[in-house]
């Protein structure tokens, strides 16, 4: 079970990295940092991954879950984004050393009509079984759009276009502050990603929550990469890389949960 987990997010951290070429550097830069403070090596830890989708039935957030339920993981949080249209759980494994899965839906009954046909044509093209495949989660997309269309789709929600372009795959990868020896804050881990050159998502403070929500959450903005459409080419954002630091809960334990205030923000990271 544990190799099928690692191996699923092999699959998975490649597929990001391959589109988020920024995330490597951040990486690299981050764990030299750790080892360059010990005699050992040391790896990075995930706090959790984030995987969005629509709430169409053969593709929703319930069948992409399945994967992770399969594998041991329980279901442990619902939340809301009223705003942005969107719902998402998260989901967790016995073993903390195994990312926490955070995985959200579109709800496009809440899209103007326009928008809600092109989602469901780009949705049409997978077959129903499709999502229970292994490799599903990292699949990318299964359709072609053109120019207008994720003109239409990015007016309406920057979550969507997104969907459009990149498809199945993780969205972010979130490195565990909390299983690192040398940074003390979230904070010092920011001065340093900012004076080696990397932007971070402002929106709503460069620390989205903080102590007294158990949670303090930053992230970069997403690169940006040009990408194909059936009339032409355009360069638009793709992943992005995030650092989670969590408290203790008054049973000493850290918390687990997501704050939805800052997520909603988080969010934020992919927008053009
Ligand atoms: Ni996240």
């Amino acid at each position: 079970m544990h190799n099928k987990i690692d191996s699923l997010f092999s699959h998975l951290w490649q597929d990001y990295l391959a589109i988020t070429p920024s995330a490597k550097k951040v990486h690299d830069l981050l764990e030299e940092f750790e080892s360059g403070h010990s005699d050992k090596s040391t790896k990075l830890v995930n706090d959790h991954i984030a995987l969005r989708t629509f709430n169409i039935e053969k593709i929703n957030l319930d069948k992409l879950a399945s994967h992770f339920l399969a594998l041991g993981y329980t279901e442990q949080g619902q939340y809301d984004f009223t705003e942005k249209k969107l719902r998402a759980k998260h989901f967790e494994h016995a073993s903390d050393m195994h990312p926490k899965v955070f995985i959200s839906e579109l709800l496009i009954e809440e899209m103007p009509v326009d928008v809600q046909k092109i989602i469901l044509k780009m949705v049409d093209n997978i077959a129903d079984d499709q999502s229970l495949k292994d490799n599903f989660l990292y699949s990318g997309t299964h359709w072609q759009i053109n120019t207008q269309e994720y003109d239409t789709l990015v007016a309406h929600s920057e979550y969507a276009a997104w969907m459009s372009v990149w498809g199945f795959r993780a969205n972010h990868f979130t490195v565990s502050l909390n299983h690192m020896q040398h940074f003390n804050s979230l904070e010092q881990m920011n001065t340093l990603l900012k004076e080696s050159g990397f932007v971070l998502n402002s929106s709503g403070g460069e620390i989205k929550g903080g102590p007294e929500v158990l949670l303090a959450q930053s992230s970069t903005m997403a690169d940006k990469i040009e990408v194909k459409f059936t009339n032409g080419k355009k360069t638009i954002p793709s992943c992005f890389y995030e650092f989670a630091q969590r408290y203790p809960m008054g049973s000493g334990n850290l918390y687990q949960g997501f704050v939805a205030a800052s997520a909603n923000k988080i969010f934020e990271s992919t927008h053009n």
